[in-house]
């Protein structure tokens, strides 16, 4: 599947988005890597914080969206921050990698058993591969827009964009990554984000989940189902009498760390 992605509408929240990717990077317990890779950089600027962390590391930076890599782009400051338009689910390297992020990417790809095992052969001795996807796919965020693009109304335009979700539990990665000689730590977090403004949550999803099925739909018909979407949110998520919109939001962190090194 193919998405448009808008980095504005996605920087909308950056300071929620960001959090869990400074959750994660706090976890990596390398003090100077050479190498590091982020997987689904999206508009770059965590990729750009991962250089802070590390600044003597080679950072860079891989995204499939040409929108956000144009973004990205503005950051870069090679040879230590470069941005490459890629498909991380060709992605692998000759160079051994000392630190492989994704954060909030990997939910949009399937497969994670093949994926991750070349992922970790990517590792230097010791190297780390850390990741962060949503767990919240039966939050009624998500539950509500399958609910609606599987409805009779949008069935035949939007029920195939309806994915099987890649996304697993917690202890399947610890399983997964230590049979692949990993030490793994893994835990979970709900956020509680505090959002503002009308249609909050609407606002949240334009940027990720609903993205495929907008961009699937002609102007007409995208404003009716954003109606119905955003009636069925307001029911979900009511916002509290100073307008504020709490937004339950569960993620899953995983860092696994190759044999070898210190
Ligand atoms: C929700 S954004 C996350 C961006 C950033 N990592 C962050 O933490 O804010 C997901 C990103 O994954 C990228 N992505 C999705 N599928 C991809 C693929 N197959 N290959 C590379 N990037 C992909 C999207 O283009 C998007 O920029």
């Amino acid at each position: 599947m193919t998405i448009d992605w808008d980095p504005r509408q996605y920087l909308q929240f950056s300071d929620e988005r960001s959090r869990p990717f400074h959750d994660l990077i706090a976890r990596i317990p390398l003090q100077s890597p050479r190498t590091v890779v982020d997987l689904g950089c999206g508009p770059g600027s965590m990729t750009a914080a991962l250089g802070q962390r590390w600044p003597t590391a080679r950072v860079t930076g891989v995204d499939s969206s040409p929108e956000m890599i144009e973004h990205a782009s503005r950051l870069a400051s090679p040879p230590l921050l470069s941005f490459e338009l890629r498909d991380l689910r060709q992605w692998s390297s000759d160079e051994p990698i000392d630190v492989l992020v994704s954060s909030a990417a990997l939910q949009w790809v399937a497969d994670h058993t093949t994926l991750f095992g070349r992922f970790m052969s990517c590792l230097a001795r010791g190297g780390v591969f850390a990741f962060q996807v949503p767990g919240n796919f039966n939050a009624p965020s998500h539950r509500l827009l399958r609910e609606l693009a599987t409805s009779p109304r949008w069935e035949r335009r939007l029920a195939a964009l309806v994915r099987e979700v890649p996304v697993r539990e917690p202890a399947e990665y610890v399983e997964l990554l230590s049979g692949l000689g990993a030490s793994v730590d893994a835990w979970e977090t709900t956020y509680l984000h505090m959002l503002t403004g009308s249609d909050a949550v609407l606002e949240w999803t334009r940027g990720t989940a609903l993205r495929p099925f907008i961009g699937a739909l002609d102007a007409a018909e995208a404003d009716e189902l954003l109606a119905s979407y955003a009636e069925a949110l307001g029911r979900a998520y009511p916002a509290d009498d100073a307008g504020r919109t709490i937004y339950p939001f569960r993620r899953i962190f995983v860092v696994a760390r190759a044999a070898g090194g210190d």
